[in-house]
């Protein structure tokens, strides 16, 4: 349940309560009323404040029936506001990091696109750390692209018109820059998923994640 729905929520039972409180005191005055009038029936005007109080008591039930009944009819909507829970899994998805040695990457969906998870050398963070940013076609920091260095995490789709770039696999051409390289114009990726060369014009994109615990990466 999201937060706007949760406020939603509340507020409608809040004006219910309120209602439903409001009714309630009129009840008490009428009924109060009513006795009184009971009691002394001599009254010329006991018949008007009688009509008058029974038309409150009309109005504020009228009021909290269609209070109870808006609930129960924007109900239905709130929920369907509400993302189902396959779409909320589809958002994230929890990837078991344990089993990739030094050196692997793996391959995961997340949203319909390639996600590569690569557990870098102490090389590639090397070669990822020494480079002079300012030379870059997207200058960043290696260390502004990961959480922890030897974790690389990128969405693997090439910035130039979407290719997914080889370099997951030991057997893989990985360009110049030894991380990822594009085939369909030659784009190359360095060992921090950064453009080096080629007609690509941003780095990699990292998508958010987290680290739920040291074996397990939530991505989304
Ligand atoms: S799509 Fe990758 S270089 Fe063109």
């Amino acid at each position: 349940m999201n937060t706007a729905y949760l406020i939603l929520l509340v507020l409608i039972v809040l004006i219910f309560l309120f209602i439903y409180y409001i009714s309630t005191r009129v009840w008490f005055v009428v009924d109060k009323k009513n006795q009184e009038l009971k009691s002394s029936s001599e009254s010329p005007n006991n018949e008007k404040v009688a009509d008058d109080t029974r038309r409150d008591f009309l109005s504020l039930s009228t009021i909290t029936i269609g209070g109870i009944g808006t609930a129960a009819f924007i109900w239905p909507f709130l929920k369907s506001m509400n993302p189902a829970e396959d779409t909320l899994a589809l958002g994230s998805t929890e990837v078991d990091i344990s089993s990739i040695e030094e050196g692997q990457s793996i391959t995961v969906k997340w949203r319909g696109k390639p996600v590569f998870i690569r557990r870098r050398t102490k090389k590639e963070i090397d070669e990822a750390n020494k480079v002079n940013i300012q030379s870059l076609p997207d200058p960043a920091q290696d260390t502004d692209r990961v959480q922890k260095p030897e974790w690389l995490i990128l969405v693997g789709v090439c910035t130039h018109l979407g290719c997914v770039p080889l370099g997951q696999k030991i057997s893989d051409k990985k360009g110049e820059y030894n991380g990822w390289y594009c085939p369909c114009h030659g784009s190359h990726y360095d060992t921090s998923g950064r453009i080096r060369k080629g007609p690509a014009p941003d780095n990699l994109a990292v998508p958010p994640y987290k680290f739920l615990n040291d074996n397990i990466v939530k991505i989304g």
